[in-house]
Order: structure tokens, then sequence, then C-alpha cells
């Protein structure tokens, strides 16, 4: 493995981590629940989740990619051979490419709403129009098809290219400028007068929504917006330079994610409040409430084509980095050329993802267990595979693995022992019990 690739810099390695965590999860789903959750308190209980654990699973997927600068599978091969372990590798490939399939029919939406705004076609229309615009574009029998293949065919040309040219190169280029549209929308948006009950809606802790229910949600939503316990920062790790510290990194990647998610609520509510509308929208809110609102205001085609942008930037580093999972895989396990395996990822995907596309229209009668296949894909891969990757993972290397190895990846210091007792006793237990529960 000595001739393996490593990102080129520490900052290059961060924009791509940075990359697959911040997404859809981050910039529409954050707001929405936590604005729905309790606000404030729903924020508490989300950082508790990321520092408590969400950053020690992280490190334990950073120490198992980092030390043995392989793919899931042969990582787990390498530190328990002889052992079953590296069926879990197993697990975190299928989740990846279960929420690849249903993720991608959200960035086609995006795609074709991005080349909407563009030719100015977002604006204009009357109130009704645009929520009859969305319903109609998404049971379509073939639009949303075409833009989630054309969105996995992006995805291709990116991921060929390899590591250095493709993966690192696209989020160098991207991460900087996402945070900089992300920062004049926030601008704007905090000059709105509805900024102050934005405010007040996503920070002000009210304590009679908590329940434990919103607990699960929180952590699920962190682990989501993380993107952990699917293997994905582990096949990141495997790429980093063995003088990274991993615990720093760690830090950096949470405390920036967070800081993405906090951003987008202040971005998206201040223009919801000044113009009268529902916070409460769901997932109609990025394609119905948002272009109403921009249409009404001034600039709004340039604002409509930003948003969109934005979201497209932070999904595209996430599905890169979902890929990346299975073509390490069948790259070092199966021989297969970078370009080979990057094909069958993609086509996978474009199977799956076409069928999760049409379960909005066509498909919407096919239900397993009284799911479509697309919610069926994202409850089964986010509530089920990432909360048991994310245990095995934290107990794998807070208990199996030997303590030098550890300390080799980790170094000393109070940080790490804290990271370290998290990673033991607390995550494995609160993930646990908020997993059980929420099962029940
Ligand atoms: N973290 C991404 C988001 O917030 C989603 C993701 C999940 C990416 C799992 C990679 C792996 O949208």
């Amino acid at each position: 493995m000595s001739n393996r690739a490593t990102f080129a810099t520490r900052m290059g390695a961060i924009a791509a981590t940075v990359g697959s965590a911040v997404g859809l999860g981050n910039i529409w789903r954050f707001p929405y629940e936590a604005g729905q959750n309790g606000g404030g308190a729903f924020m508490l209980i989300y950082l508790a989740c990321v520092v408590l654990m969400g950053i020690p699973v992280m490190v334990a997927e950073f120490v198992i990619g980092r030390s043995t600068h392989r793919n899931v599978c042969g990582a787990l091969r390498q530190l328990s051979p002889g052992g079953k372990a590296h069926w879990f590798g197993y697990i975190g490939i299928t989740a990846s490419l279960m929420i690849l399939s249903f993720y991608s029919v959200v960035c086609g939406w995006i795609v074709e709403y991005l080349v909407m705004a563009c030719g100015g076609r977002l604006h204009g229309l009357n109130p009704d129009e645009y929520g009859t615009m969305f319903a109609t574009f998404v049971t379509h029998p073939w639009r949303p098809v075409l833009w989630t293949v054309l969105f996995l065919l992006l995805n291709h040309l990116v991921l060929r290219r390899g590591l250095k040219r493709g993966i690192e190169r696209v989020s160098n280029l991207l991460m900087p400028l996402l945070f900089v549209i992300l920062v004049i929308f926030c601008i704007h948006s905090l000059l709105l007068p509805g900024a102050g009950e934005a405010v007040t809606f996503l920070m002000a802790p009210r304590l009679d929504d908590v329940t434990p229910a919103v607990a699960l949600k929180a952590m699920g939503q962190a682990f989501f917006s993380l993107s952990l316990g699917l293997s994905c920062l582990l096949t990141y790790a495997s790429y980093f330079k063995n003088s990274d510290s991993l615990t720093r990194n760690a830090t950096v990647i949470a405390l920036l994610d967070t800081l993405v998610a906090v951003l987008a609520g202040l971005m998206i509510f201040p223009a919801v409040f000044s113009h009268g509308m529902e916070p409460q929208a769901g997932p109609k809110l990025i394609f119905e409430v948002l272009p109403l609102i921009f249409n009404q205001m001034h600039l709004g085609v340039m604002w409509a084509v930003l948003l969109f942008l934005l979201l497209f930037l932070a999904s595209i580093t996430s599905t890169i980095s979902m890929s990346e999972i299975s073509i390490a895989f069948l790259t070092e396990e199966h021989n297969l050329s970078r370009e080979a395996a990057t094909a069958v990822n993609t086509g996978i995907a474009v199977v799956f993802g076409t069928l999760c596309a049409l379960s909005f229209g066509p498909l919407s009668d096919l239900t397993i267990c009284g799911k479509t296949l697309f919610d069926l894909f994202d409850f089964v891969s986010s509530n089920v595979l990432l909360p048991l990757g994310g245990i095995f993972f934290a107990v794998f290397v807070g208990w199996y693995l030997d303590r030098r190895l550890v300390r080799a990846q980790l170094g000393r210091g109070p940080v790490v022992t804290i990271v370290v007792f998290c990673m033991r006793y607390v995550a494995p237990l609160a993930i646990a019990a908020v997993f059980i529960y929420g099962l029940l």
C-alpha cells in the first residue's frame, strides 16, 4: 500500500471531507428540522450529539482508514485478520449506494431548478403556480429521471479523474465558492425585516417542543450531516497523510459542518418570515416557497440562481464522497481500473436512482412496508445502517483494536483522552439507546 495516493495537501483533505459532510443535510434539512423541533433546544441537543457521538465516531473511522491506507473491506480485514469485521464493510458499501441513489434524485431536481433559474423561468409566476410546477415536475414520467442521470454522469466525470485531479481539485474549488455564496446570502437575509423573528425561531430554546423523538431526530441529523457510519470518512481518511492530526481534522470538519448548517438557517428563515410565509414547509421549502419569495425580491433571478448553485455545489461534493467508498473497494479488492470501478458505481446508482426518481410518479404505488422506494432507501440507510455502522466503528476502535495502534494514530493529550472515552462508553451506549428507542 506504500504507493497508494494521498491528498496532496492538508487543505485539500479538509476541503474534500468538509465537502462530503456539507450537503443537502445542512442547507435544506437542518434549518427545517431545527425550526420544527424546538429551535435553540434542538440546536443544543444537536451540538451535544456532534461532540459526544459525532466526533468520536469520526475519529474512529479516521483511525481505521489512516492506519491501513485501504478501502473499508481491506482495512477491516487487515485489522481483524480471519474475523468477520469486514462484513461491516459490505454493509457500508450497500448503505452508500442506497444513499447515493435517493440523494441523486434530489440533486437532479436541483439541477433542473438551477437550469430553470438561469433561464429566468422561475420568475414571474403567480403563487399557486410554484406549487403546481414542482408537483408536475416530480411526478413526470421521465424528466426527473433525466436530471438524476445527468447529475450522476457529472459525478462520474469528476470521480473518473481520480483522487488529486478529480476529488481534491473540485473540492478545493467548490468549497470556498460555497462559503462565499453562503456568506453573501446570510448578509443579505439578515438585513431583511424578518431577521429578528427568524433568529428567535431558530435559536430561542422552546423546551416544550423537546421530546425523546426530537433527540432521535437530532442524532440522526448529526450522523447524516457528518457523513458518519457508512465508512465514507474512513475511505477519505485512508488518503490522509500520516502527519495530519486526526483529532484536529475531526474537530475542524465538525465545526465547519455545523457552521454551514447554522448559516443556512440564517440564510433561509429571514426571507421566509419577511414574506409572511410558513417556515414548516419541509421538503417543499426550497423548491416552492423560496422561488416564490425570490420572485418578489429585488434581483430575484440572481438570488434564485445563487440558491440552486449553492445546493448543487454542496450536493455534488457529497455524492462524490459516497461513490468513492465502492470505487476504492472495487479497485483494490477486485483489481478493477478506476474507470471501470467508477462505471460500475454509476451504473448501479443510475438503475436505483431511476427507480427512486419514479417513486414520486409512475412507481408511487410500489411500496414496501408502506414506504415508496425513495422513502425506504432513506429510512433503511439513515435510520438503521448509519447508527449500526456508528456503533460498530466506535466499539471496534474503542475496544477491539490494539491500544498501541490507536495511540500511534491519535497521539496523547487531554482532547484525545476525552474523545477516546466518548468513543468507548458514551457513543456506543447513546447511539444504541436512541436507535432502539427509534425502532420501538
Ligand atoms: N453529509 C451529507 C449531507 O449532509 C450526506 C452524506 C451522507 C454524504 C453520507 C456522504 C455520506 O448532505
